[in-house]
């Protein structure tokens, strides 16, 4: 399975922030935004990862990241020229994908928590055309929103809707089978003239092959497109690395855990980060693991 990241659209509503950067590329807390979702898909086991932003960020991400030999990961660079929607990401994909399934992620969706790694190969074992991942949140009309039955299956999508059936949120993490990239290319734009995702999904749901998994209850997620939710987020993740000793989607630190390097790598690219703590923290996990 290979991965892609949207890093695109006009975060208009970050605006002023975003007017000169791309949302993805600001901090969430003490790492820019992008290398949560990256987290995410390296701890589903995914190596080969396409980033797709807009012209103008696109170097930006590959200067942040590289081609990803560093943190054993091969990573390729798409441009969507302007947003056209979450869904045309798979057309653009087409190539890179080469007729196998993918995980698309959202670059302004973060995921934490313990047992994400098993939560998710879990569902990659099980994938039957297309898996959603689910939320209750109190702000349903902000979502994609999905309609389950008592026995958890998925009836109904919906995407922003003004009386949402459900508090179901729909995150923006989707695995999809090879068909992906060709039933993106055969829907019709909404109103707005997007692709939209929701439109996708729907069209697995009505060949009776999408499927909905709820988030357990350890797992955090977050959408962090708004000036509120980054500053919660970024809270959020402040507490916990500062309460736990930990870093969350620390890049070199999950692809140590996943077996992509070694530790006298990983320690290596912490080291050219060593005036930060951020740095310092790579450095102290590759030697505790390296005697561990
Ligand atoms: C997008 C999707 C929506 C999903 C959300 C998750 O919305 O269209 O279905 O629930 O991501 O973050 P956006 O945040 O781009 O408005």
């Amino acid at each position: 399975m290979k991965g892609i990241i949207l890093a695109g659209g006009l975060g208009s509503r970050l605006l002023p922030i975003t007017r000169s950067i791309s949302k993805q590329l600001l901090p969430v807390y003490d790492k820019p935004m992008i290398y949560y979702p990256l987290a995410t898909l390296m701890q589903a086991g995914i190596r080969e990862i396409l980033v797709i932003s807009t012209p103008a960020s696109l170097p930006l991400f590959a200067e942040l990241l590289g081609d990803g030999s560093d943190l054993g990961l091969e990573l390729a660079y798409l441009p969507q020229d302007r947003p056209r929607g979450i869904a045309e990401a798979l057309i653009i994909g087409r190539e890179h994908l080469a007729g196998g399934p993918s995980a698309l992620i959202l670059g302004d969706n973060v995921f934490h928590g313990t047992g994400l790694p098993e939560h998710l190969s879990q569902a990659r074992d099980r994938l039957d055309g297309c898996v959603l991942f689910g939320r209750r949140v109190p702000d349903p009309q902000r979502y994609g929103i999905a309609e389950v039955d008592a026995a958890g299956v998925l009836r109904s999508l919906e995407e922003k809707p003004a009386s949402p059936a459900s508090d179901l949120a729909v995150t923006g993490l989707y695995l999809y089978d090879e068909h992906a990239p060709e039933m993106a290319a055969e829907l019709a734009a909404s109103e707005r003239g997007e692709l939209e995702i929701t439109d996708l999904n729907a069209a697995y749901l009505e060949e009776k092959r999408a499927s909905i998994v709820t988030l357990a209850q350890g797992i955090a997620w977050a959408d962090t497109g708004t000036p509120e939710s980054l500053l919660a987020t970024s809270e959020y993740v402040r507490h916990l690395e500062l309460q736990e000793c930990i870093r969350v989607a620390c890049l070199e630190e999950v692809a140590l855990r996943m077996g992509f390097i070694g530790p006298e790598a990983c320690y290596n690219l912490g080291l050219k980060m060593r005036n930060s703590s951020y740095g310092q923290y790579v450095m102290n996990v590759s030697e505790a693991w390296d005697n561990s």
